[in-house]
């Protein structure tokens, strides 16, 4: 039997790509399988935690013993977030929210012409920041970053700029890491500084990880 390590702790998880619609029929969005997060709230239901997932659309199933919430948009995403956000010990964003939307979504499906077609974008809100701003004592935040260069000075301002406790950096460029791979390749960065790089691992381990650095931190 899993060690029952997390019991009593209450654990929000994000995952999954956000869709952001333009029309009844198109949407912007992004390559994110859901994978890693659903692991973590795998393992963290596994350890005794009770554990709420937000999910944008994804193939997986439900992880056993978790509470699935289902959001579409990223605004639908924030609202998911921050009104269960107060009783949460771990918040884990491993969601991939879109920056931008269409500023306008048709009601009607939008018809082709001859020419070029604009689509102007709106930013989103930043579920992550807003939670950084509102954190309540004893709460931990975990962010998660994802980038083609400069991968750890932008994950180590991301953490700065969020207010997060830790910071799960990881490269799409690298061997084993990213969209829909079962293994990862990840640098942790923690608020007091100090950075760890784990071998490559599953995803489900590096869940266990996570886990258990907030645990630590937490203790
Ligand atoms: O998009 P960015 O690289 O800034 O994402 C870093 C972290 O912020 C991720 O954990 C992501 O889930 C979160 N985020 C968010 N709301 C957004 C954009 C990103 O919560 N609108």
């Amino acid at each position: 039997l899993t060690e029952q390590d997390l019991a009593g702790r209450h654990v929000l998880v994000t995952a999954g790509p956000t869709q952001e619609a333009m029309d009844p029929v198109r949407f912007l969005s992004n390559h994110s399988t859901g994978k890693m997060g659903y692991a973590i709230a795998a393992r963290a239901a596994m350890r005794g935690a009770d554990v709420t997932l937000v999910s944008g659309p994804t193939a997986l199933d439900t992880p056993h013993g978790v509470t699935r919430v289902d959001i579409v948009s990223a605004r639908d995403m924030y609202d998911a977030v921050t009104s269960r956000a107060p009783e949460q010990d771990f918040i884990i964003k491993a969601a991939a929210v879109g920056d931008y939307r269409p500023a306008q979504t048709a009601d009607e499906k939008l018809k082709k012409g001859d020419g070029e077609m604009n689509i102007e974008l709106t930013r989103n809100p930043d579920i992550l920041a807003a939670l950084g701003k509102d954190k309540k004592p004893g709460q931990l935040l975990c962010g998660f970053a994802m980038e083609t260069q400069n991968l750890l000075d932008n994950a180590e301002s991301k953490l700065r700029r969020k207010n997060c406790d830790m910071l799960v950096a990881n490269s799409l460029r690298d061997k084993g890491a990213g969209f829909g791979t079962d293994t990862n390749v990840a640098t942790l960065l923690f608020k007091d500084g100090h950075r760890e790089t784990p071998p490559m691992m599953s995803k489900e381990a590096l869940a266990d990880l996570i886990l258990d650095r907030l645990l630590a931190m937490s203790n």
